[in-house]
């Protein structure tokens, strides 16, 4: 396992990683180490080696490390940790590779395509021991943390309601996957739902569909109801082939609860009718730099993040208990369900014997993802913004 106090090598006090994966976003991470106070890019990893140049020299970097196998770039940059920005369907093996090299990961969204991929990522960190956290980077900003804040004022929950609707043109994998919203945007909106009431998906019922329009192979738009454990809904609405009227990134948000409402547009403006409950506005680190901290500073800390694996599989569950219901015509799918099936997927789909045996040993998906494989206690992060 790595030790955290070893966990930070260069002599700066930033913890050396090596990019696993230099597109589009490879290249958004690149820049933001080069000036970040956490972290430096000491190695670049793509399939693509001329990109991975390429991307590097875009930075302004020198000395970076460049290559096409994890383990062997780490080794020669002696990186300490990996961040993970290639293609979802590449992230499981890349993690392997990363955490039995040794190497703690900080991997984008969505961690896998399927919750049963995700369980096989859960018994690898245990077996390995290190952390392995995921990016759910619209979880970091200043604007969410205050309507949090607000929602929290609220009492009991009665609906929460998002809607994202975009016209979005990245042409490669997501123009090709069967699901372009839900497995690769929703995700990040699914995700909030749970960072923002603390509440947990119970079932949930979804339509998704194309539009004649769509410039996407696969479905681009969706509805969903979410039943969450309170008895609360959460009603969502998305598309990502709708020109005119768009909304954040981050979706725009209602909720109304027992003592009034709140609104976030997504982006700078939150708004709250209820007696007593005003805006508190932190002053945090945004997006994939807040993260960053929060990895950095939980591996050094030995502490748990937010975002620690097996807190993500829910907001996978949510995902594909979505993609399940609206395959079936709409049908009410209960996760608990769905992750007790992935579970069985998952045993069945591993080849390595000590995950798989590991897998098999748990006495139900519920359990195995219980408990946090890393760190003994909740992480804490000086900016603040993220909580
Ligand atoms: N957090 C956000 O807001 C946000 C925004 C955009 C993208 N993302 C996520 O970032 C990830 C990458 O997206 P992108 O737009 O950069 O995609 P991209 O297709 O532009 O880049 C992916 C890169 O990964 C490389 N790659 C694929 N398999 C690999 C492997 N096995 N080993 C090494 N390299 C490999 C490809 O060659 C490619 O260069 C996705 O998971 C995506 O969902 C997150």
């Amino acid at each position: 396992m790595t030790d955290p106090t070893e966990a930070g090598g260069s002599a700066d006090g930033r913890l050396p990683v090596v990019v696993v994966g230099a597109g589009a976003m490879g290249g958004e991470w690149i820049r933001m180490l080069a000036r970040s106070p956490y972290a430096m890019a000491v190695g670049v990893v793509d399939l693509d080696v001329e990109l991975a140049a390429a991307t590097v020299a875009s930075a302004g970097l020198d000395g970076v490390v460049i290559g096409s196998s994890v383990a062997e770039v780490a080794e020669r940059a002696d990186a300490a940790a990996v961040i993970n920005v290639t293609v979802p369907q590449a992230h499981r093996v890349v993690n392997e590779q990363a955490l039995r090299a040794g190497l703690p990961v900080l991997c984008e969204k969505p961690l896998a395509p399927t919750v049963a991929e995700a369980l096989r990522q859960v018994a690898l960190a245990d077996i390995t021991g290190e952390l392995l956290m995921v990016s759910q980077s619209r979880r970091y900003f200043n604007h969410l943390a205050a309507f949090r804040r607000a929602v929290a004022a609220l009492g009991p929950l009665s609906t929460v309601n998002a809607q994202f609707f975009h016209a979005d043109h990245e042409p490669g994998f997501r123009e090709q996957m069967a699901h372009p919203l839900l497995v690769d945007m929703s995700i990040h909106h699914f995700d909030q739902l749970r960072s923002l009431t603390r509440d947990e998906p119970i079932a949930v019922r979804c339509s998704s569909w194309n539009p004649p329009w769509s410039w996407f192979a696969g479905d681009a738009a969706a509805s969903a109801e979410f039943e969450l454990a309170s008895g609360a809904r959460f009603v969502y609405a998305g598309s990502r082939c709708t020109p005119g009227s768009q909304t954040s990134w981050n979706a725009d948000w209602r909720v109304w609860g027992e003592q009034g409402s709140a609104s976030w547009d997504g982006d700078d403006v939150v708004r709250v009718e209820a007696d007593g409950v005003g805006i508190d506005l932190p002053d945090g680190r945004e997006g994939i730099e807040g993260s960053l901290e929060e990895f950095v500073t939980a591996l050094r800390a030995g502490a748990t993040p937010q975002n620690e694996v097996r807190a993500n599989v829910l907001s996978l569950a949510m995902v594909e208990g979505a993609i399940r219901s609206s395959e079936r015509g709409g049908e009410r799918v209960v996760l608990a369900d769905l992750l007790e099936a992935s579970l069985a997927d998952a045993i069945a789909d591993e080849r390595s014997d000590d995950v798989a045996a590991l897998l098999a040993s748990w006495t139900s998906a519920a359990e195995g993802i219980a408990t946090p494989a890393w760190g003994s206690a909740p992480a804490t992060i000086a900016s603040g913004g993220a909580r």
